[in-house]
């Protein structure tokens, strides 16, 4: 029986989720309730609809948490919640819900930064796993490799220098006519598809760099089907996104490659919604084990948003001290903070 539980909150985007999770590594609930039938309407997540969302569902998705736990309030020994890095009316939600939550009933809070969260999913798949490793976090907002030297300390490797992965993904889903998300809709066109068939082309950057960027991709794309379809050519739209989706993988997962081979660390892991693509996951696998480095990923439900990555982290950041006072605020931008 775990000595310490911690209960999440995540309320960054458009799930609102709360989870119990026992001395960070045992999911004793995990509640997840997605807008996506709301926002769908739309092509996209609407801010101020999911805000609106979030409070209408996070005080039935805590009671629920801890209903599927079997624990009250008296047995949890903190509260954590995402602080940022998201829509800034959403995490307000989560934020004001956790501070309220803390201050009547006397349960210390710890603030968690959403990326670090979707890192720390890899604790709950892998209980054995222990720092240092370098975690590629590939997720609608971010796509960074971060070297975790050890609990609560990053280093941040490398970022994109403008689209994230997944808002490519869901931008290509949209000009290829996909529903929002645009991520899984495009993952299953593109198994139909041969990944050799239009040789988009992959962003390397500099020799040895660890940044990415996807807006060239993105471009190449779209040219590619402007041109056939001034050529009167209706395109193969399974070959598109199969293509799409090969230089994508390819890049993502090579320079993570290069960056644990930097680091000189032996252990890779991936984190974020991105993360749940079969064909990254296949690939990445197949690529650590030429390369002699040890691969981890999450289950798909804790890839993509989920409070139980955030009690996960908060139980590090409990041990440590760390607490929230009820000034908290939420930010919409929010750095990790690399370590000394
Ligand atoms: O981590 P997440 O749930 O939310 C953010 O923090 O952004 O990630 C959502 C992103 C979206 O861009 C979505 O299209 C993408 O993850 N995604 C995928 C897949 N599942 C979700 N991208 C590619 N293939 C997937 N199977
Ligand atoms: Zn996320």
């Amino acid at each position: 029986m775990p000595d310490t539980w911690v209960l999440g909150i995540e309320t960054s985007c458009d799930e609102t989720s709360a989870a119990v999770v026992g001395d960070g590594r045992v999911i004793a609930s995990s509640v997840i309730s997605s807008q996506i039938a709301v926002h769908r309407r739309f092509g996209g997540v609407v801010p101020e609809v999911a805000s609106r969302q979030h409070l209408d569902r996070i005080t039935f998705v805590v009671d629920e948490a801890l209903k599927e736990a079997g624990l009250g309030f008296s047995s949890i020994s903190c509260l954590a919640v995402t602080v940022g890095p998201g829509l800034i009316g959403a995490l307000l939600v989560g934020v004001a819900a956790a501070k309220a939550y803390s201050y009547a009933l006397k349960i210390p809070l710890v603030p968690v930064h959403h990326l670090e969260a979707h890192l720390y999913a890899n604790f709950l798949a892998h209980p054995e796993l222990e720092p240092p490793f370098v975690c590629l976090v590939v997720s609608g907002g971010h796509t960074s490799l971060i070297l975790l030297q050890d609990h609560l300390k990053y280093r941040l490797l490398g970022a994109t220098r403008d689209d994230a992965a997944g808002e490519a993904f869901d931008k290509i889903a949209r000009v290829l006519g996909l529903p929002y998300p645009g991520g899984p809709a495009l993952e299953e066109l593109a198994a139909g598809g041969d990944p050799c068939a239009i040789p988009f082309p992959r962003a390397w950057l500099e020799e040895g760099s660890t940044d990415f960027s996807f807006s060239g991709l993105k471009t190449a794309v779209m040219n590619y089907l402007n041109r056939l379809r001034e050529e009167g050519t209706s395109p193969y739209l399974p070959d598109v996104a199969a293509s799409f989706q090969a230089a994508i993988v390819d890049v993502l997962v090579e320079k993570t490659l290069l960056a644990a081979k930097k680091a000189g660390v032996g252990k890779v892991a991936l984190a974020g919604g991105v993360a749940s693509n079969s064909t990254l996951r296949r690939h990445f696998e197949k690529r650590a084990a030429e390369e002699g480095l040890d691969f981890y990923f999450p289950e798909k439900r804790l890839c993509t948003d989920n409070a139980a990555m955030v009690a996960c982290a908060g139980y590090y950041h409990y041990l440590a001290g760390h607490r929230a006072s009820l000034a908290q605020e939420a930010f919409a931008h929010y750095p990790l903070v690399p370590c000394e």
